[in-house]
């Protein structure tokens, strides 16, 4: 007869999950699905009711109270995961989860010595070397850009402009993104894996507006801007050079085609095909 040992179990539900950038599209989708499960979480954000912030590591120690597993968004630009992956181990923490980013591996995917390219290997590179367990997530575009992130405003104006040429994606959903790492930190089989995470279909940006603006009742239309003009055009609008170029050059992947696959992440470690993204388009209020 198999016999549970129940006060393992109790030390075990007892310890807390930290979920750092816990308030974001993917950690905040994270911390409903661990409390919808039971488990004691803990956001690691700067307004989380124990502050937390990348950029005052005297913040950190206090974050890691109790904590065995942690779901690691880094600080893009920065080169900080490593220190705190190392602290995380000081403290007990048995788990790592990193999000990390599809390309990371693939030179011609962008600049490998973009600051965001740098946060991203660096911090795989720390993952790997922490001697605990580890598994990184590689997503591509998530599709929450257009609703949450990147397009959010372009998409209310009605007009997406971007570098993009009539590349497409294969948009991942916010949503298996935190399936995944909800399973990375709660269940066994895990450990040592990148899945790289993509959704089913490659969607060019003119598809998406126009699946966009089906649902939404009004006209959102993409329109391809050189990359030349792109990066004059966010200059203009006040973006620091550096910010702008950083963002034509991610970009680049999906006028280069390089962001048109399909990756086997989220079947791999859910045991079901990624949601796909009419189902993100249908799911998601466009009213605002
Ligand atoms: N978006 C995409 O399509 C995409 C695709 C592939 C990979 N990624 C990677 O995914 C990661 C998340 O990017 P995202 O754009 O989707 O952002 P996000 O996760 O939606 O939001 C960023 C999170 O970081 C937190 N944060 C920001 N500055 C912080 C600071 N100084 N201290 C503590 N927390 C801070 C924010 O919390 P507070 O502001 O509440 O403090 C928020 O929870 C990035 O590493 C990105 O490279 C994104």
């Amino acid at each position: 007869m198999v016999r549970l040992d129940l006060s393992r179990l109790a030390g075990r539900m007892t310890k807390t999950v930290l979920v750092v950038g816990g308030t974001g599209k993917s950690g905040r989708r994270v911390v409903s699905r661990l409390r919808e499960q039971g488990a004691l979480v803990r956001v690691g954000a700067r307004g989380a009711p124990r502050p937390f912030d990348w950029t005052a590591p005297q913040t950190w120690d206090a974050a890691f109270d109790g904590v065995h597993a942690v779901y690691v968004v880094p600080l893009d630009g920065a080169e900080l995961t490593a220190p705190f992956v190392e602290r995380a181990v000081e403290h007990g923490v048995e788990r790592v989860v990193l999000l990390s980013g599809r390309g990371v591996d693939v030179p011609a995917y962008g600049s490998q010595d973009s600051p965001l390219a740098i946060t991203h290997i660096s911090g795989e590179r720390a993952v790997r070397a922490s001697g605990v367990a580890w598994t990184i997530l590689r997503p591509t575009w998530f599709a929450q850009n257009f609703s949450e992130g990147f397009f959010r405003d372009a998409v209310r104006a009605g007009e997406i402009r971007l570098a993009a040429g009539d590349g497409a994606a294969t948009f991942v959903d916010a949503e298996d993104i935190a399936a995944v790492a909800v399973a990375a930190l709660t269940a066994a089989g895990h450990d040592r894996q990148v899945y790289e995470l993509s959704g089913p279909r490659a969607v060019t940006m003119a598809e998406a507006a126009a699946e966009i603006g089906a649902t939404a009742g009004r006209d959102v239309r993409y329109v391809a801007v050189a990359p030349d003009a792109f990066v004059a055009e966010l200059v203009a609008a006040g973006w620091p050079r550096v910010d702008a170029e950083g963002y034509a050059d991610a970009v680049a992947a999906l006028r280069t085609g390089l962001d048109a696959h399909v990756s086997d992440g989220v079947q791999r470690a859910l045991g079901r095909p990624p949601r796909d993204f009419a189902e993100f388009v249908a799911s998601t209020d466009w009213a605002g």
